[in-house]
């Protein structure tokens, strides 16, 4: 038992005492300074300075917005075009919280979030959760006012991206059209016929109405945004207003943050308005893709032409993919 009441503190105690005082006091100076800075009157026993000082410390959040989706489409690039944002903080890698690892636990997830500062946007992205059947369900148990981003695009072209992807790490892999179509014997007396095989998962990623249907049971249509993958390479700065716009962040990304690079054949960035430091994003976004026969093209685009249709019903946007 402890003996010592607050009269009889030690020298050691006493010491102790002044230590955490001072702390506290250079502490608070600190914020003094920073109110001033912000040029607001700084006085203690305000809400306002409660206010500012919850407002400076950055703390881990769970995420306002959700890239959701889909594998191929430039979901890397809208994440780190949406980076140099000054209030938009994102985690770096895929976090698969919503698909593998859900049974974490929300505390986990939180503590795999950047800190951020009140205002600022908390974000991560997992292109797997677009595709994911329990992800709508979870993520509105977790927020059900969140914000969902999903960059789409010609589902052929994503399609041959997600293959040259597989081929890049396994070279013996068969050619794109021998998995892409599969001989059919279906049709009294006739000749055996090739036909697009719906399974093959790079074809089947690319019926973007199916997970639609999903997300929209869950979320209304104005809480999901959907980004054009073709306008993101052609037009970032524009596509990149709609972003913002719909995020509610003032229009800080503009054309001046993007270069045309000519070598990589994409836009590359400029971390800054001022153009100091040029980025390209890596090596394996922005491969070129292999030549594949045209006959197989023109049956993957009447294979999604349907598919595509009702897609453009359900968002409301015709993408023009055909
Ligand atoms: P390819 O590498 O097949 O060309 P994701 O990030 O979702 O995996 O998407 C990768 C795709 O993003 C790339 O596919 C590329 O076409 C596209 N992309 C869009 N903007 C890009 C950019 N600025 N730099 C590189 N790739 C970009």
């Amino acid at each position: 038992m402890n003996s010592k009441n607050s009269n009889e503190m030690d020298t050691g105690d006493f010491k102790a005492n002044y230590i955490t005082l001072k702390y506290v006091f250079l502490k608070r100076s600190n914020y003094k300074s920073l109110a001033s800075f912000f040029g607001l009157k700084f006085d203690d026993s305000t809400e306002k300075y409660r206010r500012l000082r919850k407002n400076l410390v950055p703390v881990k959040r769970l995420p306002d917005a959700l890239i959701i989706g889909v594998k191929k489409c430039g979901t890397r690039a809208l994440l780190e075009f949406l980076r140099l944002h000054p209030d938009v903080r994102a985690a770096g890698s895929e976090v698969h919280f919503f698909d593998k690892f859900y049974h974490k636990g929300f505390e986990w997830y939180r503590d795999k979030m950047p800190p951020t500062l009140e205002g600022q946007i908390t974000m991560e992205k997992t292109p797997s959760y677009w595709v994911t059947r329990s992800a709508p369900r979870r993520v509105y148990a977790m927020n059900h006012s969140v914000k969902l981003l999903a960059v789409v695009r010609d589902p052929v072209t994503r399609a041959i991206s997600d293959y040259t992807q597989s081929a890049s790490k396994r070279p013996s892999l068969p050619r794109f059209e021998d998995l892409a179509l599969v001989n059919s014997t279906m049709g009294w007396g006739r000749a055996p016929w090739s036909v697009v095989d719906a399974t093959w998962p790079p074809v089947r990623l690319g019926v973007y109405a199916r997970p639609l249907r999903r997300w929209l049971r869950r979320f209304p249509r104005s809480r999901l945004l959907l980004i054009s993958g073709e306008r993101l390479v052609n037009d970032p700065a524009a596509e990149m207003a709609r972003v913002q716009k719909f995020l509610g962040l003032k229009r800080v990304i503009t054309e001046k943050h993007f270069y045309f690079n000519s070598t990589k054949g994409f836009p590359c960035l400029f971390k800054s308005e001022s153009r100091s430091t040029p980025h390209c994003l890596g090596k394996n976004k922005g491969r070129n893709h292999p030549h594949i026969d045209p006959v197989t093209i023109q049956r993957l685009k009447e294979f999604y032409k349907p598919f595509n249709e009702r897609f453009y019903e359900m968002s409301g946007i015709n993408f023009g993919w055909d």
